[in-house]
């Protein structure tokens, strides 16, 4: 089963970490308050954190006092930004593929990801190993591209543009064929996966979650005002979607 570590490839994960860390950024503009909204209590919780990358969140879990954080990711140089960055006592950084991750073959009390489950070739088989993984009461929080935006192929441009380039309408291209997408993307050769919001669906159900929210992101007119460049895409269609399912 292909997995790719793209996050390794220097150019990829130097570009990936400026704009992590820039001050305006889609994860801590648009993806981490949506995702932090649906998190639990964490005070005392056990959690894994599946494509942790640099870590920033796992230390906010550590600092909003969860007990203990498996922090898993494919990339070495995630990793290791993460232990010189984003340390503390209660995290455990681990380099480990999300699709190994029964090997763990601990339960913890929370499950989440963001942003990682695009690169999953069998979306099915890891809801049913994440599930295996969870207490009887346990969450699984988690983001991930939205199906509007995996349906791109590289062909054209991602908008339909007027003559000075402002955004008519998002272009969504084979959203019905599902599967791997090869594209550029910073390097030649970025893949990803594409489904369909009703294979993601059934899927959580298939492995016995009940899904308990679903989100697509947002973010407000000023902001998309003050960075139209950055935030001008997000009337279109949601960037992100994101779930949190409990055990049936
Ligand atoms: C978009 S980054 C998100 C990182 C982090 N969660 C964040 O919010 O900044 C996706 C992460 O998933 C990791 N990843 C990709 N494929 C993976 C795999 N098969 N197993 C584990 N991690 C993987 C990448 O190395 C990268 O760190």
């Amino acid at each position: 089963m292909s997995r790719q570590n793209i996050y390794d490839n220097d150019l990829f994960f130097d570009r990936f970490r400026s704009s992590r860390n820039s001050e305006v950024n889609f994860n801590d503009c648009i993806e981490t308050p949506i995702l932090f909204s649906m998190l639990p209590d964490l005070h005392g919780k056990t959690i894994l954190d599946i494509g942790c990358g640099m870590g920033q969140h796992a230390k906010q879990y550590s600092d909003m006092g969860a007990k203990a954080i498996l922090a898993i990711d494919i990339s070495e140089k995630m990793l290791t930004y993460a232990r010189e960055y984003n340390s503390a006592d209660h995290i455990v950084y681990q380099r480990m593929a999300m699709e190994d991750i029964r090997a763990i073959g601990q339960q913890f009390d929370l499950v989440t990801s963001s942003l990682a489950f695009d690169y999953i070739e069998d979306f099915g088989g890891l809801m049913s190993s994440i599930y295996l993984l969870m207490a009887d009461d346990a969450k699984l929080v988690f983001s991930m591209s939205h199906p509007m935006v995996t349906a791109w192929d590289g062909s054209c441009d991602r908008y339909t543009r007027t003559e000075s380039g402002e955004r008519l309408h998002a272009n969504v291209v084979n959203y019905c064929v599902e599967g791997r997408r090869v594209v550029h993307w910073v390097v030649d050769g970025y893949e990803c996966y594409h489904r369909t919001l009703a294979t993601l669906i059934n899927d959580m159900i298939k492995a016995g979650f009940n899904i308990e929210e679903c989100q697509e992101s947002h973010i407000s007119d000023d902001m998309r005002k003050q960075y139209p460049d950055l935030f001008g895409g997000t009337i279109h269609r949601p960037e992100f979607i994101f779930f949190r399912c409990g055990k049936r």
